[in-house]
C-alpha cells in the first residue's frame, strides 16, 4: 500500500459517489483527501471513509499527500481547480468537459505541459466493452471502410432528476457540452479525429423547472441552446451527423451507428460502459449481436483515472487531455458554426487512444479483501 497513488477529490456532488465506489479500497490508489465549497460534504465523506482528510480546496490543492487531483466540480470550476492543482505540481484528472470554454482548456493543457504534469479527462465510459468492442469490429473490417455515421442523444433535460441542474443551462452546459463528450470521444475512437464541422442549434424554452430535491418547482434560466445538431468531417473524410437535444422526449435511434458498404454497426449508449454491439451485414436478413471482444469488463466511473495513473512510456493515458481538448474544440466549433452560419476548420487534432484489450473486472478492480 505504501506506494499507492494518492488521490485528492475536489467536488463531492452527485457523481462523486460513483468514483469513490471504484477508488476507495483499490490497491493501486489511496483517496487521501477530499474538499468541496460545501464543507459539510467533505466532512461527511471523511467521516465515512477511513484515512481520508476533509480539507479546504486550497489545502487540498497544495497538500503534500496528494499526487493527482480528481476534479469533480461543475464545468464552470473545472479550469480554475485544474490550474490550481497544476500550479502545485500535481497531475489532474477531471470530469468532462475539460473546461467550460476553449481558451481555459488550452490554458490547462499548456500549464500542465510547462509543469511536466499529466492531464486526464472523462469520459471513461468509452473504455468499456460497448464502444471498444464496436471499435474492434470496425478495425477488423466488419462493415468495410466506414463511410458515414450518425450520433443521436435526445432527453427532456436533466432538471427532471438532478437536484441542482443550473449548470446544465449555463455556459459549459447544454446538451452538446454535457452529453457530447461521450459521443465525440466515441467517434474519435471509432473513426479518428475531426477536421471540420458545420452546426445549427436552437432553444425550446427560456426557463426550466427543477423536478426533484429541495428546490423542486424552482424556475432556472436557460442561457445556452438546448438543441444542437451538426455535421462532423473526420480527418479521413468520413462524415458524422450528430444531434444532441434536451428538447425532445425519447428516440428509437441507436446512440451511434457506423455505416460502410459491407455493413452497419449499432454502437450502444456511450454514456454506459457496456451494452449490445449489433452488426447488420450486407446480404444478411437481421442484426446479430457481437460478443465483447475489447474493453474493460464491468467498467465503472474512475476506470479512466486508473488507466491514467497506470500509463507509462509504452502507452499514453487513454482518457487524456489532448483528446478532451479536441473534443471540446469540436463542440465549441459546432456552436460557433451555428452562431456564425459557416463551416469551421479545427485547429486541434488527437491521437486515437490505444484499443483497450478485453480486460476482466478482476484484473482492473484491484479491490482489497474485506
Ligand atoms: N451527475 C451525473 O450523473 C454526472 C455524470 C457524469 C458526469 N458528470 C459531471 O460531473 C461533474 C459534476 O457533476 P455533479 O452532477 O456531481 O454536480 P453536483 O452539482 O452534484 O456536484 C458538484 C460539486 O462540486 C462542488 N463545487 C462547485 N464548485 C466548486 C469549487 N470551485 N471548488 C470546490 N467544489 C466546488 C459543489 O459544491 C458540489 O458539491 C460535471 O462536470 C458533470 O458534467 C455528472
Amino acid at each position: 500500500m505504501g506506494d499507492a497513488h494518492r488521490i485528492g477529490v475536489v467536488g463531492l456532488g452527485v457523481i462523486s459517489r460513483a468514483y469513490l465506489d471504484t477508488l476507495v479500497g483499490h490497491l493501486r490508489v489511496r483517496v487521501t483527501a477530499v474538499a468541496d465549497l460545501d464543507a459539510s460534504r467533505s466532512a461527511a465523506v471523511a467521516a465515512e471513509v477511513p484515512g481520508v482528510q476533509a480539507l479546504t480546496v486550497e489545502e487540498l490543492l497544495s497538500s503534500p499527500d496528494v499526487d493527482t487531483v480528481l476534479n469533480l466540480t461543475v464545468p464552470a470550476a473545472h479550469a480554475e481547480i485544474a490550474l490550481g492543482a497544476i500550479g502545485h505540481g500535481k497531475h489532474v484528472y477531471g470530469e468532462k468537459p475539460l473546461a467550460a470554454g476553449l481558451a481555459d482548456a488550452h490554458a490547462v493543457i499548456e500549464a500542465a505541459a510547462k509543469a511536466g504534469v499529466g492531464v486526464g479527462c472523462a469520459p471513461d465510459t468509452v473504455l468499456g466493452t460497448g464502444v471498444q468492442t464496436a471499435r474492434a469490429a470496425v478495425a477488423a473490417g466488419s462493415i468495410g471502410r466506414p463511410q458515414f455515421a450518425t450520433a443521436v442523444m435526445v432527453t427532456p433535460g436533466h432538471e427532471r432528476w438532478h437536484p441542482h441542474p443550473d449548470f446544465y443551462y449555463t455556459a459549459g452546459g447544454g446538451p452538446l457540452l454535457d452529453m457530447g463528450p461521450y459521443y465525440l470521444a466515441s467517434l474519435v475512437h471509432l473513426l479518428g479525429p475531426v477536421r471540420a464541422v458545420t452546426g445549427a442549434s436552437s432553444r425550446l424554452r427560456a426557463e426550466r423547472v427543477i423536478g426533484s430535491g429541495p428546490r423542486a418547482g424552482e424556475r432556472i434560466p436557460v442561457e445556452v441552446d438546448s438543441h444542437v445538431s451538426g455535421v462532423l468531417e473526420h480527418a479521413d473524410g468520413t462524415l458524422t451527423t450528430i444531434t444532441t437535444s434536451f428538447d425532445g422526449v425519447a428516440t428509437n435511434a441507436a446512440p451511434i451507428e457506423v455505416h460502410g458498404a459491407a455493413g452497419t454497426l449499432a454502437v450502444p449508449d456511450p454514456n454506459h460502459f457496456d451494452g449490445e454491439v449489433r452488426l447488420f451485414e450486407l446480404g444478411a436478413t437481421q442484426w446479430r449481436t457481437l460478443p465483447p471482444s475489447a474493453g474493460y469488463v464491468d467498467g465503472a466511473r474512475g476506470i479512466g483515472l486508473l488507466d491514467f495513473i497506470t500509463a507509462d512510456g509504452r502507452r499514453a493515458p487513454r482518457a487524456n487531455g489532448e483528446l478532451a481538448l479536441h473534443v471540446l474544440e469540436t463542440m465549441s466549433a459546432l456552436l460557433r458554426s451555428s452562431a456564425e452560419g459557416r463551416r469551421i476548420e479545427l485547429a486541434t487534432t488527437a491521437e486515437v487512444p490505444a484499443l483497450v484489450p478485453l480486460t476482466p473486472a478482476d484484473d482492473w478492480k484491484g479491490q482489497e479483501a474485506g
